[in-house]
Formats: structure tokens, sequence, C-alpha cells
């Protein structure tokens, strides 16, 4: 079958559309208002975008109200924003911070988690998630949409702090990501975790292309592949 999504001539009983990319990670954005409040809000319309120097983005709709998400207002207001990885022991509160409330409610307190200080940027992490990264405000690209949530906001940060939890490195230095289970969206109300993982490596010897899919920077070593 195909469709036109401006049609949505699917003949399905759910719109198909977010399940056809999958999964996304959940980037759960930490931000700060002009005011000092502090805001919480999963994404995961959200990636990372390069790597020397990272970026990531997070695509915001517009809010019931026909409004920019309050995640959106303060890292333009402020110009900083936090990721934190959102993992499976953490769905709860993840779920919790998204609720829809007033730019005065403080979101690490209605998601019941930690704040933890940040180092370069005010906007604080959540202390419970294993990875965190510090980010400047680069731009937005406003993408008109349909209705009043459909325009969305595509907010890019350039990373300027990695924070890793000592106890998700392994013994040999690569991050455990089976320990830290990240949690991604599927479509309708669905989820996954990563509990399993394989590894491929580019046929060839290339070096600098090996070194671009590990994500090396500065020309630090590729691992030698196992
Ligand atoms: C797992 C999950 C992922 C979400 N991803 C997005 C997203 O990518 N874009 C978006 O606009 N809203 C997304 N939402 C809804 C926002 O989190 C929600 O609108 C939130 O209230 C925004 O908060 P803010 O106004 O404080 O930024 C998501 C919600 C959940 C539970």
């Amino acid at each position: 079958m195909y469709y036109d999504p401006d049609k949505n001539d699917h003949g399905l009983p759910h719109n198909p559309f977010k399940s056809c990319v999958v999964p996304r990670p959940i980037g759960w954005i930490s931000t700060i208002s002009a005011g000092g409040i502090h805001n919480l809000a999963p994404y995961s319309q959200f990636q990372n975008l390069t790597f020397d120097p990272p970026y990531v983005m997070f695509a915001a709709n517009q809010n019931t109200l026909g409004l920019r998400k309050d995640s959106v207002v303060n890292a333009e207001e402020t110009g900083e924003f936090v990721y934190n990885m959102a993992t499976y022991d953490l769905r709860e509160a993840v779920n919790r911070s998204a609720a829809e409330v007033p730019p005065n409610v403080d979101e690490f307190e209605l998601a019941g988690v930690t704040r933890a200080p940040s180092v370069r940027v005010k906007p604080g992490r959540v202390a419970e998630s294993p990875v965190q990264f510090e980010c400047r405000y680069y731009q937005t690209i406003r993408l008109p949409g349909n209705g009043p949530m459909g325009t969305v906001d595509v907010v890019i940060g350039r990373v300027v702090l990695v924070h890793i939890k000592d106890d998700v490195i392994r013994p040999d230095g690569c991050l455990d990501i089976l320990k830290i289970r990240p949690l991604a969206r599927l479509g309708y109300y669905d989820y996954t975790t990563v509990d399993s993982l394989f590894e491929l490596v580019i046929p060839g010897e290339n070096e600098e292309l090996l070194r671009g899919l590990e994500g090396a920077a500065g020309g630090s070593p590729a691992p030698n592949p196992s």
C-alpha cells in the first residue's frame, strides 16, 4: 500500500507514520526560563546531527494552544539547553514530564527527579540519567505545518560538555548500553529499550571512513574491531 500524508488516505484505524521511523531516541530536554523556572520535557523528534564538534536537535511542535513549547522559548531566550538520556528505569518520570503545564511549574519537581547543577550552562541536569550533554543554542528552523500543532520548531544546539556516569563505562572503555537500557519511542503509545546489540564494520581498509562511523573526533584512534 501507499498513502499521501497530506490526505492520510491510508485506510488504517491509526495513522502509521510514527511507526515508520523507529526506534527514535528520546531527548529529555532541560531548560531554564528567563525568570529562573526549571523545565523538563521529552522529545522523540531528537537526534545528534554531527560529532566534530557535536550538535544535537530537538523538534517541538506547537502546544495544544498553538503556541511555542516552553523548551523552545527557554532555549531561545537563554541560549542554553541540556540533553538527558532517557532510560527504561526513568520511563515513568519521562512520561510525567510530558504533561502540558504552565511555564511557572518546576518540571523536575513534577517528574520527581533530582536536579544536578550543570558546569557550563544554567539549565540543570537529571541526576538519575546516565548521560547528559550541556548545549549552547545555535539556531531554530521553523517548518510550517497543518493545524495549530503542525508547525514545528527544530532547535539546534552545540554540545559543549558531555557527562557520563562512571558506572556505565565498561572495563573496555565503551558505554555499557545494555546496562543503561536507553528508552526509545515507537509509534502509537509504544516504546522500546535497547536490550541486544551486535557489531558490523564497513568492509575495506578506509581508516577515515571507520573513524567517521565510530564518531572519533580530532584524530583519536579507532578501536580494534572485535
Ligand atoms: C516520549 C515522548 C516523546 C515526545 N516527543 C515530542 C516531540 O518530539 N516533539 C514534540 O513537540 N512533543 C513531544 N512530546 C510531547 C512533549 O513532551 C510535551 O508537549 C511537553 O509538554 C512539552 O513541554 P514543554 O512545553 O515544557 O517544552 C513527547 C512526549 C513524550 C511522552
